[in-house]
């Protein structure tokens, strides 16, 4: 496995995998690995002949106030991890071989970005769609693979893929959970035991939730879905809502394949999740 810094040294590295005919994978990651990420390798490592894995928590998806300097980094257990599910390279830029102080280029995949997580914070989707984009010509990937835990980032960037014409396939890859339901997250690390056990209840009401939209109407289900939320102690929700899987408009009564998705602060911490729901 080889650790690369810089941004040509492994563009020139893909490059030549290409040449050769290599099928090049793409995890992208800001480190902090955990299963969910392991999941993703062991994808890659399975369907293509190079794995990628970039490390690189981008400055430009955070805002002012959030969490971009405390965000958890474990570079060295990465590295660990990274080595033993045989990843071929682990790409980790500094900030400034990635930005530049001249830099000025910005993506920007319109409606898609402003809706959910994107209400509530307005710079997020522009960074995720704009390092994505320059990951994706850096590492030459012919397949990028994406956790279904942040539902909307992976919509965007298929949107983003497909009005830019990139040769990237994105792969998109199931959740994984803790055995008691909470959804692996980098952030799950904030959360006090106490908080932890809190959280429990998102998956479990998401699930509630997933069962009764067989048989009962959308509003019923979401209305109850956001009290049972409420009523999480210390929790204030962001947003709860069913939307189309297709284009994550809000389902109605016609809609067959929907999920729901929430994010909900318990305490300090913001977590995300969604599920699923077909009829
Ligand atoms: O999902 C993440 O970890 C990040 O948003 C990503 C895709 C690596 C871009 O920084």
């Amino acid at each position: 496995m080889k650790a690369i810094k810089d941004t040509l040294q492994m563009q020139k590295i893909a490059f030549k995998h290409l040449k050769d005919g290599d099928k090049i994978g793409l995890v992208p990651t800001m480190g902090a690995l955990h299963n969910g990420h392991v999941s993703l390798i062991e994808k890659s490592i399975k369907n293509d002949d190079i794995t990628i894995v970039s490390i690189f928590v981008n400055p430009i998806q955070f805002g002012s106030d959030e969490d971009y300097l405390k965000y958890p980094r474990h570079l060295k257990k990465d590295l660990e991890i990274c080595k033993k599910n045989h990843v071929d390279y682990v790409f980790m830029p500094s900030v400034n071989n990635m930005f530049s102080q001249a830099y000025k280029t910005f993506v920007e995949v319109e409606v898609l970005q402003s809706m959910m997580c994107g209400a509530f914070r307005p710079v997020y989707f522009r960074g995720v769609a704009t390092v994505v984009l320059k990951l994706f010509n850096i590492s030459c990937a012919d397949r990028a693979y994406f956790g279904m835990k942040d539902f909307q980032q992976l919509k965007i960037i298929e949107k983003m893929t497909k009005d830019l014409n990139f040769r990237t396939k994105i792969v998109p890859c199931p959740i994984v959970r803790e055995k008691s339901g909470l959804a692996l997250s980098s952030r799950n690390s904030y959360l006090s035991d106490e908080e932890k056990l809190l959280s429990l209840n998102i998956s479990k009401i998401l699930k509630e939730a997933a069962k009764e939209f067989k048989n009962k109407t959308l509003n019923v289900v979401e209305k109850k879905a956001v009290n049972k939320l409420k009523k999480i102690p210390n929790s204030r929700i962001d947003y709860a809502e069913i939307v189309s899987v297709k284009d994550l408009s809000p389902a109605d009564k016609n809609t067959k394949k929907a999920v729901f998705a929430v994010a909900v602060w318990i305490g300090k911490t913001r977590l995300i999740d969604n599920t699923k729901m077909t009829k």
